[in-house]
């Protein structure tokens, strides 16, 4: 015990808080954010970091946060300005894709992107989802000295799913993965110079491949496609089509593998609650929730302040620059009863893996949808399965998931 009477626990928990830096974080953080986020939510809910920016961990004062937008803006380019340079492709691809825009602009990409995931799209999406899945499987039970539940299965869903939503020919695929990875890595809180080169080379390499592809929608428009949509409308200029495709394609791709990749991390390494959702294949859409909870693929969002407002105490000004921690606002006691507990029949479960409000995912039954066709299938497939430890996670802040999850039947 301290003089103050704090045992050394509370000392480096308060300690832990006030030094946190997302601009500097070592190994420990990329494994395991939790006890950091604990810290934060109970000791310093407004943290205020060294570059002056503040980080928000309660899901109390985030939930309001992404529903209002008078206080708050997605504008990003008075930040993306300065961290990738103005006019240079990152800058041009962040700045233009819905996501870091304000209505109006943000309101009328929206509602076309919106109005072509009809339910009766995702109707028709399910039985492709549902072979896709059963062809990846087929290849796993086929790799007898094991395989990665990344590369060889949940990878492999978004980009063929998304792929297919814009018909992008199958032999072209190949490199969307890598091109999303560059351009989402250039979001993290701290980029190197190589990063940025590497996210201004894939948004100039994609944008070049989705003019020749809209080149030949133009020339034959396709039936259910949603690249013909958006062409179609003519409030959309090439650059805005070009740059929201992109947008399209990234948004569903490396978050939804993480989905996958976490959710049955968490499941195999919860043999308890596998065995039950084995049993019980209807509590898959809970399931797949919980896991948006626990090990919310899409841990970290900003709004910048736009108009005087007091949170806790702290008064903001127009330019304050917050980041919404989703992480540590999925585990909040205080909304979620046994909140570290994963309870894959946790109901209610109000969480905001998708965030909330006029941003709120856009494709959130898309990710679902694959989520729970993958989980179930392989799950009921091989209930031998089990994983081969050495698992690498991605070391990322902001876009959490898993390098490599090795895994045998
Ligand atoms: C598990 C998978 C996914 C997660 C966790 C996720 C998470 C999110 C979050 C948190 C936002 C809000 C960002 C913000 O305002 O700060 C968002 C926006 C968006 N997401 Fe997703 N997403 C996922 C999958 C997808 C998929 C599959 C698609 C497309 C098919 C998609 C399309 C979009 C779009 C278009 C937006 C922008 C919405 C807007 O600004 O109005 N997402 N997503």
């Amino acid at each position: 015990m301290t003089g103050g009477g704090l045992s050394f626990d509370e000392v480096d928990r308060a300690a832990l808080a006030a030094e946190f830096d997302p601009n500097s974080l070592d190994a420990a953080f990329y494994e395991n954010p939790y006890p950091t986020y604990a810290a934060l939510r109970e000791l310093d809910p407004v943290h205020r970091c060294p570059d002056g920016t503040y980080f928000l961990t309660r899901y109390a004062d985030l939930d309001p946060i992404y529903r209002d937008r008078v206080h708050f803006s997605s504008d990003k380019k008075a930040v993306f300005g300065p961290k990738f340079g103005v006019g240079s492709a990152l800058y041009e691809h962040h700045t233009t894709s819905l996501v870091f825009n304000d209505p109006p602009y943000h309101t009328r990409v929206r509602r076309h992107i919106v109005g072509a995931l009809t339910p009766h799209v995702l109707q028709a999406m399910e039985p492709q989802v549902v072979a896709l899945v059963d062809g990846l499987l087929d290849g796993l039970e086929k790799k007898s000295r094991g395989f990665d539940l990344i590369d060889d299965f949940a990878a492999a869903i978004p980009v063929e799913v998304i792929g297919n939503l814009l018909k992008v020919p199958r032999e072209d695929r190949g490199p969307l993965r890598g091109w999303s990875l560059a351009i989402l890595g250039a979001l993290e809180p701290n980029v190197s110079s190589e990063q940025r080169a590497d996210g201004d080379r894939a948004v100039s390499e994609f944008t070049d491949y989705l003019r020749l592809l809209v080149e030949a929608r133009r020339r034959q428009p396709l039936e259910n496609d949603l690249l013909t949509r958006l062409l179609q409308e003519k409030d959309l200029s090439l650059t805005e089509l070009l740059h929201n495709c992109v947008f399209l394609l990234n948004a569903g791709h490396e978050t939804t593998t993480n989905l996958i990749g976490n959710g049955l991390n968490l499941l195999f390494t919860h043999p308890d609650s596998l065995e039950h959702l084995r049993t019980t294949p209807d509590l898959v859409a809970s399931a797949v929730e919980e896991c948006l909870r626990c090990e919310s693929p899409n841990q970290l969002g900003n709004r910048l302040v736009v108009q005087p407002i007091c949170i806790r105490g702290v008064t903001f000004e127009p330019g304050a620059y917050l980041t919404l921690c989703i992480g540590a606002a999925n585990r909040d006691g205080d909304e979620f009863p046994d909140a570290e507990a994963f309870d894959i029949g946790r109901r209610p479960n109000r969480h905001l893996a998708f965030a909330a409000g006029g941003h709120a995912c856009a494709g959130m039954s898309v990710a679902r949808l694959e989520a729970q066709v993958a989980i179930s299938r392989l799950i009921q497939r091989f209930p031998g399965m089990r994983l081969t430890g050495h698992a690498v996670r991605g070391g990322r802040a902001r876009f959490r998931g898993f390098r490599s999850l090795p895994a045998r039947l």
